[in-house]
C-alpha cells in the first residue's frame, strides 16, 4: 500500500476485533516501522513491548473500563517511555515525541496490513492502570508504559471522523492568508 493511502485509511478503530491471531512476523513488522521513526537527536528513546502472551492478553483485556478494541485484542503493543526523561539536547527531552512519531509510523502499518489500532492515551494514564500494566511486564522502575495500541483485524466498519479542510487549518507563507495570496 502506498504511503498515502495509508494515510488516507487510517483511522482510530474502537469497533470489535475478529478471531483470528496476529502473527509475531505482523507484530514485529509493524513494531519495526515504529524503530524507524525519527528521534530527538537520534536517541530512538521509545522501547517497545509487543504482547500476544494468551495469559497477557486476557489480562489486559479484563483491565476495568476497557473499551472495546482493547477487551477483544488478540495483541497489544506498549510503547515505553522514561519516567524522567533525561535532556538529550541543551535541557530539552523529546521522549514523548519520539514516542508520538513511532506510534504514527505504527499506526500506518497496522493499516497497510489491513489490521485495525487505536491510539490508547489518556485511559492508559488513569486510575493506576500504566503501573499495573508496567507491573505485569516487567518494566525496570524508571520506566513506564505511555501509549497502548491493541491490534486486530477489524470486524465492523466505523464511522471516520471527518477532518477539517486544509484552508482551515494551513496556508502558504502567511497564518490565515486567503487563498488567493497564498498560492502565488
Ligand atoms: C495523543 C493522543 C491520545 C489519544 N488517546 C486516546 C485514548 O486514550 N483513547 C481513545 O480511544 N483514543 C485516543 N486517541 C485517538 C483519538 O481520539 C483520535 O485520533 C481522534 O478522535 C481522531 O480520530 P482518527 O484517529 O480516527 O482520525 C488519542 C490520540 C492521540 C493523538
Amino acid at each position: 500500500m502506498d504511503v498515502f493511502q495509508a494515510i488516507d485509511e487510517r483511522h482510530s478503530y474502537r469497533g470489535a476485533f475478529t478471531d483470528e491471531p496476529v502473527p509475531s512476523d505482523d507484530l514485529r513488522a509493524i513494531v519495526e516501522a515504529g524503530l524507524e521513526a525519527p528521534s530527538g537527536c537520534n536517541a530512538q528513546s521509545t522501547r517497545f513491548v509487543i504482547v500476544n502472551d494468551p495469559q497477557l492478553t486476557d489480562r489486559i483485556n479484563a483491565m476495568p473500563e476497557a473499551n472495546t478494541p482493547i477487551r477483544q485484542a488478540r495483541a497489544f503493543i506498549v510503547c515505553i517511555v522514561d519516567r524522567n526523561p533525561p535532556d538529550v539536547y541543551k535541557g530539552l527531552s523529546f521522549q514523548i515525541e519520539d514516542c508520538a512519531a513511532a506510534v504514527q509510523n505504527m499506526l500506518l502499518a497496522v493499516t497497510a496490513l489491513g489490521y485495525a489500532t487505536v491510539w490508547i492515551d489518556g485511559w492508559l494514564r488513569k486510575d493506576g492502570r500504566a503501573e499495573t500494566l508496567g507491573h505485569w511486564l516487567g518494566l525496570p522502575t524508571g520506566k513506564t508504559a505511555r501509549i497502548l495500541l491493541p491490534i486486530g483485524r477489524p470486524a465492523e466498519t466505523v464511522q471516520r471522523k471527518e477532518k477539517m479542510p486544509f484552508e482551515e487549518r494551513a496556508w502558504f507563507n502567511q497564518y490565515g492568508s486567503p487563498v488567493s495570496l497564498s498560492e502565488q
